[in-house]
């Protein structure tokens, strides 16, 4: 029933943050050149947007996923460890890190992992949440603002090249929206079907609204995402975005140890 439920949610309602990251990627994405690295990269959902990059190496981490979620078949490399990467100095013209940051318990250290295998002039392309619920727990450790991303860069000797906010208010509230939806009620699904105190009437009238409401899940979450998409054209308020893409250029000067 949860994987039923998990499937709906997932074909059956529009990618709404896959479109606010995948827009802000199209701008930058002809920076991205041919050997990249993508640490994290899932099931690299963001390949296709980058036309310079001839050859793709994705990273998963195996202990990330589970029974539900298997790791995914596009992993090139195991690592189960972002601040240590089996890869050689200056080996990669682009890294790119979507969704991943929150992991590190210390993100200086995968900072300058990211600067290690970079060539000179390398370009390190990520995104990660400003406002998120917790997800991976309990190895998830931090949101990060605009400015906090910008003294990372800093600090790990990286320009930044730009930086743009996934969204403003209702992008925010739509994405919080799907998530809800997606684990919170899946949750609620489970209870539903081992909860011992109910009457066998009222366990059978919950699992009815529960089912119910998966079912129209799709017409009405939709119809919102497409409402908020709007609202946020008309007025934007991104002090309460979803999270940023940042674009870095490795320093040069650090490159040689
Ligand atoms: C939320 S998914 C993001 C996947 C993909 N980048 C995307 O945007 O769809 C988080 C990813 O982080 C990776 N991961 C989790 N813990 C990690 C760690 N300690 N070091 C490196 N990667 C890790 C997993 O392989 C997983 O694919």
């Amino acid at each position: 029933m949860r994987r039923l439920y998990y499937f709906i949610i997932n074909q059956m309602i529009i990618q709404y943050f896959h479109h606010l990251l995948g827009n802000a990627i199209k701008k930058y994405a002809h920076l991205a050149m041919e050997r990249t690295l993508d640490i994290g990269c899932g099931d690299k959902p963001y390949q296709v947007l980058f036309p310079k990059v001839t050859e793709l190496i994705g990273t998963n981490s195996a202990e990330y996923y589970n029974e539900l979620d298997q790791i995914p078949s596009e992993t090139d490399v195991v690592c189960d460890d972002g601040t240590k990467l089996p890869f050689q100095n200056d080996e990669f013209d682009t890294v790119l890190n979507f969704q991943v940051l929150p992991v590190f318990q210390d993100m200086d250290a995968f900072f300058q992992e990211v600067n290690r295998v970079l060539k000179d002039d390398g370009v390190f392309f990520l995104s990660t949440d400003f406002l998120y619920p917790i997800w991976n727990a309990p190895n998830n450790f931090w949101r990060t603002t605009s400015y906090g991303l910008k003294l990372l860069a800093d600090r790990n000797l990286f320009e930044v090249l730009a930086i743009e906010p996934l969204g403003g208010y209702y992008a925010m509230k739509g994405r919080l929206l799907v998530r809800f939806l997606r684990t919170k009620m899946a949750c609620q699904m489970g209870k539903v079907k081992s909860s011992k105190g109910f009457t066998k009437l009222f366990h059978i009238f919950w699992l009815l609204v529960v089912i119910l409401r998966t079912l129209t899940a799709p017409l009405w979450v939709n119809i919102c995402l497409l409402a908020y998409s709007i609202l946020d054209k008309v007025e934007f308020d991104d002090d309460f975005t979803t999270g940023y893409l940042i674009i870095l250029r490795k320093k040069k000067d650090i490159a040689k140890r």
